[in-house]
């Protein structure tokens, strides 16, 4: 190269190194202002980097509040009864998703030939077990889990982790006739409306998500006086609103709930059938977010 005049190559070699800064610039640019129109509360950053921990948390370091491996006894002892006879009422080609699926010991369970006893068999209907998917955002494989996909083959059963729900594209997962979420991103996402739009959008139609959530208003109203809510949804002029009743202002859904008053925390168990396929889930915006097992979460109804 002679000094003072550029190579074709250099000129290249500068040309791309602009283009990577441009695309950088454009990348940040664009992350602020997504930021700002969300109008993010102060301090969610140090919030959701303490949440990160717990989810990376491994052996000692697990708040002993984090539990990751409720089996399927669990699972039919915690959700709405409804949730056994769908799965029973399924054949072998259909299929089951389990958002937050910690260790997947549900889906162990259901999966077990020789848990004859236990619930799992109660619930497999005459038309064989479904196909399972486990979602985690943190891996919690564990042996027994690998052995048992290995044994099964094929897609039986299937982990996946790394990701968020709302980190998905459309169509990546495919539909599912059922989807559970046992204290998992339903108690745990900063985004509830995306999160429940997200998860619909999922479901076949005529298909059920099953979930619950603790220490909420409840919809038959009868919380103990001066309860401290762990999720809580405000309306526009601040006044406390139900889960349940957000809920059903959604389209082409049929939400069922039970609440339990009785138990240690006020909890709502919830079913969505989904009947038509233009879910629409109203829109909320997060007030508050506070790192836990669950976390603490405030959010307000937008019109
Ligand atoms: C407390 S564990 C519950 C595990 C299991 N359901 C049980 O009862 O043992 C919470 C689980 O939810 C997952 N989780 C939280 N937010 C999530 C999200 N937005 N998308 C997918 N998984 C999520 C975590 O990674 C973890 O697997």
């Amino acid at each position: 190269m002679v000094a003072g005049k550029a190579s074709v190559k250099d000129l290249q070699t500068a040309r791309a190194v602009l283009m990577v800064l441009i695309i950088i610039l454009l990348q940040t640019v664009g992350l602020e202002s997504a930021r700002s129109q969300q109008s993010v509360p102060p301090q969610i950053d140090d919030e959701m980097a303490k949440q990160e921990k717990i989810y990376r948390s491994r052996g000692d370091e697990v708040p002993s509040g984090y539990v990751t491996y409720r089996g399927f006894s669990d699972y039919t002892g915690l959700l709405s009864p409804n949730f056994c006879n769908s799965l029973g009422s399924l054949g072998s080609s259909d299929r089951w998703l389990d958002i937050g699926a910690g260790n997947g010991q549900a889906i162990l369970d259901y999966y077990a030939a020789q848990d004859s006893s236990a619930a799992s068999k109660t619930c497999s209907g005459a038309g064989g077990k479904v196909r399972a998917v486990a979602m985690s955002i943190e891996d919690r494989r564990t042996d027994a889990w690998q052995q048992q996909a290995a044994s099964l083959g094929g897609d039986r059963i299937r982990y996946i982790f790394g990701k968020r729900l709302r980190q998905y594209a459309p169509g990546e997962l495919g539909k599912f006739q059922i989807i559970t979420d046992v204290y998992g991103g339903f108690s745990y996402t900063d985004d509830l409306s995306g999160f429940v739009q997200r998860t619909l959008d999922l479901l076949d139609v005529g298909g059920t998500f099953y979930t619950l959530i603790q220490s909420v208003r409840l919809e038959n109203g009868k919380d103990k006086p001066n309860t401290w809510y762990l999720t809580e949804l405000v309306d526009g002029a601040g006044n406390g609103a139900r889960v349940c009743s957000w809920l059903k202002e959604t389209a082409c859904v049929n939400v069922v709930c039970d609440s339990k008053s009785e138990w240690d925390t006020p909890t709502e168990l919830i079913s969505i059938r989904k009947v038509c396929s233009d879910v629409s889930v109203p829109r909320m915006k997060l007030l508050k977010y506070e790192a836990g097992n669950p976390p603490g979460r405030k959010f307000e109804l937008q019109e």
